[in-house]
């Protein structure tokens, strides 16, 4: 298991650099089903996970996790195509550590993506939700054990998680291509079961709007170390038990698929202006 310090980061960071030559002012992490963000990066550098000197090995079936460095609209991105979930067995910290490398690569700013389910019943699934807040329900945090300070503080603030002026510049992008784009707060849980009706109930009790498994330890990591975050929830499917019909991972993805334009027409107007 990788221990997380400068010298790793530093190491990871420095191979990457090696190989591409870039640096990358945004970072983008896509979630299930979004990852055809990544063939419209312009002039892209691919590195695989495994070739990069502590990076978590990738669970994903079918194709080993790749970074790619290239640009979007003039705009030097470094974009992971397929994440770490904690439900894959690693610790949190290990989750995040792709934000820490790219921090150390030059990123200033952080779009993450995730398909969610909607718990706010005035969501259908296909909508886009921008995330306002999040619930982490994961139990653990990225940022336990020893602090280094020159890493990030002991006690970030997270009263703006989720940048109030990325927020609005995301906003304005939507209405300017008239795509509807719902608000809200993510709960981040473990999985990888999906929830049971009751859990939803709780979660929308205690005010989350969407669901999923995902992001909230990367965003933590990301704030820890100064990045400002936007983030999107693709709505995939409506949470447990509001409708009367079971959930399941094909529907997941076959929403995506969906919403692939929509998705791409925000994200791609909206990167070069973060
Ligand atoms: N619950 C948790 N994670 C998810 C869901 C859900 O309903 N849909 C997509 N990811």
């Amino acid at each position: 298991m990788t221990t997380l310090n400068q010298g790793i980061i530093q190491e990871a960071a420095d191979y990457i650099k090696q190989q591409s030559g870039a640096i990358p002012e945004v970072g983008l992490i896509l979630g299930s089903g979004l990852g055809v963000l990544a063939d419209h990066i312009e002039n892209p550098i691919t590195i695989d996970y495994s070739d990069i000197p502590h990076f978590p090995k990738s669970t994903v079936e079918g194709h080993a996790g790749e970074l790619i460095l290239g640009t979007v609209g003039g705009r030097q991105v470094v974009l992971m195509k397929g994440r770490f979930h904690m439900y894959e067995g690693y610790g949190p910290e290990i989750t995040a550590f792709p934000v820490r490398v790219m921090k150390e690569l030059g990123v200033s700013k952080l779009l993450v993506t995730n398909a969610a389910g909607g718990i706010n019943t005035s969501f259908r699934p296909g909508d886009l939700m921008l995330i306002s807040d999040h619930l982490n329900l994961t139990g653990t945090s990225p940022l336990i054990g020893a602090n280094d300070n020159n890493l990030g503080p002991r006690f970030p603030d997270m009263s703006e998680a989720y940048s109030r002026r990325l927020r609005s510049l995301a906003r304005d992008v939507a209405g300017e291509l008239n795509i509807t784009l719902q608000e809200g707060v993510y709960a981040g849980l473990l999985g990888p079961a999906y929830e049971t009706p009751a859990e939803i109930v709780m979660l929308r009790t205690i005010g989350a709007d969407a669901v999923g498994m995902s992001t909230v330890s990367e965003v933590i990591v990301a704030r820890h170390t100064g990045i400002e975050v936007i983030g999107i929830s693709c709505i995939s499917n409506m949470a447990s038990g509001i409708l009367d019909q079971p959930l399941s991972h094909s529907e997941v993805m076959e929403t995506t698929e969906l919403v692939r334009e929509k998705f791409l027409g925000l994200v791609l107007t909206l990167i070069p202006k973060l």
